[in-house]
């Protein structure tokens, strides 16, 4: 029988500002999640102020029950964060009743349906203060980079490479790109992060694993496309499998030894770098920020969940730590303007057209 996984998450509401989920949210979403006999194994957790809850079962991707479950769960904690005058106290549930699939009522997803191998190592990632697209060159380097994953040239199980499916997320539309014969029309993609998204990683035909089960999978709820305004940051999560036709854990691990940058730090509107850290230390302080990653290792054994084991709490990332660091400072340094801010098409979603607003109307022709 196929496990599931579902990693379900949501800011309902923080302590203090965007900082950190209060324990009594976790507690809340803990014992909803222990009441109910639709699930083989959970773990909820937070990165942040994002409410993050690791499920596994036997119900498949989409299932309505398993969305109730995860809405429920987040109503729960939304109400006791609501007692507690938390801040933005149910900030990503949008909608008010619950239709059927939680897909596009604001709480970000990401699932897979598989056949568990011998043993079955699973990696999910939960970010803090980013967008979807953070996710585009980690995945694109795990995945389709030699010069990152070993194994793409020295393992025959998955030498012929990963297709992977990407979405245009303002158009609604997906495109399957085969690496590494398309990986340049690939790149001409996912470089444009906040627009495409890689959705998930399959297997290609004639390999160790089945091709139309994903080995990796990304949320990509965009916020404020459902909400048409800023509400918050899409934070977003993500699930890689590992090991035995699959990068190794650590060809899985060694793209975040680089902190790239991604927009979402402070107010959702600029770029700094993402720092890789240990659960604990996914608090965002300084300019709400930088923006964090936390990477959760399990080994999924008939649904059962062994771990976590918490990944990057390990000194062989203090370096990308101190980089992060450093282009957070350099960034800071340039205040209000790009490319720290996001550039103005992004910038349609925040705060700023109001402010814009105020003063359209001095503008004079010069013709
Ligand atoms: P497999 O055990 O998945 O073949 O990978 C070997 C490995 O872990 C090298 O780092
Ligand atoms: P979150 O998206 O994590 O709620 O952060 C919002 C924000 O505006 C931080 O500055
Ligand atoms: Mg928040
Ligand atoms: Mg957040």
């Amino acid at each position: 029988m196929k496990t599931t996984i579902s990693l379900i998450k949501a800011d309902v509401g923080s302590c203090p500002g965007h900082a950190v989920v209060h324990p009594d949210l976790i507690k809340t979403a803990e014992k909803a999640l222990k009441e109910t006999d639709l699930l083989i194994d959970y773990v909820v957790t937070n990165c942040g102020d994002d409410l993050e809850l690791i499920m596994t079962h036997h119900h498949g991707v989409d299932s309505d029950k398993i969305h109730q479950l995860a809405w429920d769960t987040f109503e729960k904690a939304a109400n006791r964060a609501k007692e507690l005058r938390l801040y933005g106290a149910g900030q990503d549930l949008l909608k008010d009743a619950f239709s059927g699939n939680i897909r596009g009522m604001g709480p970000g997803i990401a699932e897979i349906e598989f056949t568990e191998r011998k043993a079955e190592p699973v990696v999910t990632f939960l970010m803090d203060k980013t967008e979807p697209g953070a996710f585009n060159l980690p995945i694109f380097r795990m995945f389709a980079d030699p010069f990152s994953t070993a194994g793409l040239i020295i393992d025959p199980s998955f030498h012929q490479g990963f297709r992977f499916e990407v979405w245009d997320i303002k158009e609604h539309k997906k495109v399957m790109m085969s690496c590494p014969e398309e990986m340049y029309d690939m790149l001409a993609l996912i470089g444009a992060k906040s627009r495409y998204v890689i959705k998930r990683v399959y297997p290609k035909q004639g390999g160790k694993l089945p091709a139309d089960e994903p080995v990796a999978c990304i949320s990509t709820e965009k916020l404020s496309l459902i909400a048409g305004e800023y509400v918050g940051k899409d934070d977003p999560v993500a699930i890689v499998r590992a090991q035995s036709g699959l990068p190794a854990l650590g060809e899985v691990l060694e793209p975040f030894a680089f902190p790239h940058l991604v927009s979402g730090w402070m107010r959702g509107s600029h770029n700094g770098p993402i720092m890789p850290v240990a659960q604990r230390s996914a608090r965002c302080t300084r300019f709400d920020g930088p923006p964090r990653v936390v990477a959760l290792g399990f080994q999924c054994s008939g649904g059962t969940l062994i771990g976590p084991v918490d990944l990057f709490d390990d000194p062989a990332f203090d370096r990308t730590r101190r980089q992060a660091q450093k282009i957070a400072d350099y960034m800071r340094r340039h205040g209000p303007f790009e490319p720290h801010r996001l550039p103005q098409e992004d910038m349609e979603y925040t705060t700023l057209p109001k402010v814009l607003e105020r003063f359209k109307n001095r503008f004079e022709s010069m013709e």
